[in-house]
C-alpha cells in the first residue's frame, strides 16, 4: 500500500466528515419519513451554496447563520415551514451523531503519535457543541474554525490557517473530507489528503489530486502505518 509519509498531524473537516448531517432530519419525528432525505440534501446543498455565494460577495456571516438561512429555503421549498420544526431541527444539528468508526480512529491515531485536529466551516459554538456531543472533546488537540478568517473553503486562507495554528507545513498534514471539493482543494494547497467518499462522488474537475481514496475513515490509520481504528 502506497503510505502517506512524514505527517505530523491529521485534520479532519467536520460535517459529513466526522459528522452525520443527515441524522438531524433522521431523529427529527415530526417530518415525514419520505420528506428525510429530500430535506437533508437540499438543505446541505443550500447550505454549501450559501458559504461559496457570500465567500464571492465578501459577504461574511457565520456557519450557524447560513445554516439557518439554507434550512429556511428548504423548509419553505418542501412546504413544511413552521418556526418550531426550524427550532428543532437547528437545535438537532448541534448534536450530530459521529459516524461509528470515528473514536476508534482519533484513538489510534493519537496513540500512534500524529496530532488531531477539525478545520471545518463550523462556527466554533456549533462545533464545540459537536464534538462534545459526540464525546470526542479527549481526542482532539484542536478544533479550527474558518470563522477566524472570515472566509469560508475552498479560500486558501482557511487552509493556510491550519498551518499556523498547528505549526506545520501543508505537505505536514494528512486532511480528510468525504466532499470532493474539499479535499480536491486541500490538495491543489499543497497538503496531502485522504478523500473520505462515503458519498460515491464523483471526481471534481478542479485543481487538486487527493492522494487517496477511501470509503470510510476506517482505512486512515493504516495509510498512515498507525495500527488500529
Ligand atoms: C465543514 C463542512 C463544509 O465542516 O463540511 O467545513
Amino acid at each position: 500500500m502506497n503510505q502517506l509519509t512524514a505527517i505530523r498531524a491529521c485534520v479532519f473537516d467536520a460535517y459529513g466528515t466526522i459528522f452525520d448531517f443527515a441524522s438531524a432530519a433522521a431523529r427529527c419525528e415530526d417530518i415525514p419519513e419520505d420528506k428525510r432525505a429530500a430535506l437533508t440534501n437540499l438543505w446541505r446543498d443550500k447550505q454549501l451554496q450559501y458559504t461559496w455565494l457570500r465567500s464571492l460577495q465578501s459577504r461574511y456571516v457565520d456557519f450557524w447563520q447560513v445554516t439557518g438561512d439554507a434550512l429556511d429555503f428548504t423548509l419553505d421549498s418542501l412546504g413544511i415551514a413552521t418556526p418550531a420544526l426550524r427550532e428543532r431541527l437547528m437545535d438537532l444539528y448541534l448534536t450530530l451523531n459521529a459516524f461509528p468508526e470515528v473514536p476508534g480512529v482519533l484513538r489510534a491515531l493519537r496513540q500512534a503519535g500524529f496530532v488531531t485536529a477539525i478545520l471545518s466551516n463550523g462556527a466554533p459554538a456549533m462545533l464545540n457543541a459537536a464534538v462534545r456531543g459526540a464525546g470526542l472533546e479527549d481526542l482532539l488537540d484542536a478544533v479550527l474554525s474558518a470563522d477566524a478568517v472570515g472566509v469560508y473553503k475552498t479560500h486558501p486562507r482557511v487552509y493556510e490557517y491550519a498551518l499556523a495554528q498547528l505549526g506545520v507545513r501543508a505537505d505536514q498534514i494528512s486532511f480528510q473530507s468525504s466532499n470532493a471539493w474539499d479535499a480536491f482543494a486541500a490538495s491543489d494547497f499543497g497538503m496531502r489528503v485522504v478523500w473520505c467518499n462515503r458519498y460515491g462522488q464523483r471526481r471534481e474537475r478542479l485543481p487538486g489530486s487527493p492522494d487517496h481514496e477511501v470509503r470510510s475513515l476506517a482505512e486512515l490509520p493504516a495509510l498512515l502505518g498507525a495500527a488500529g481504528g
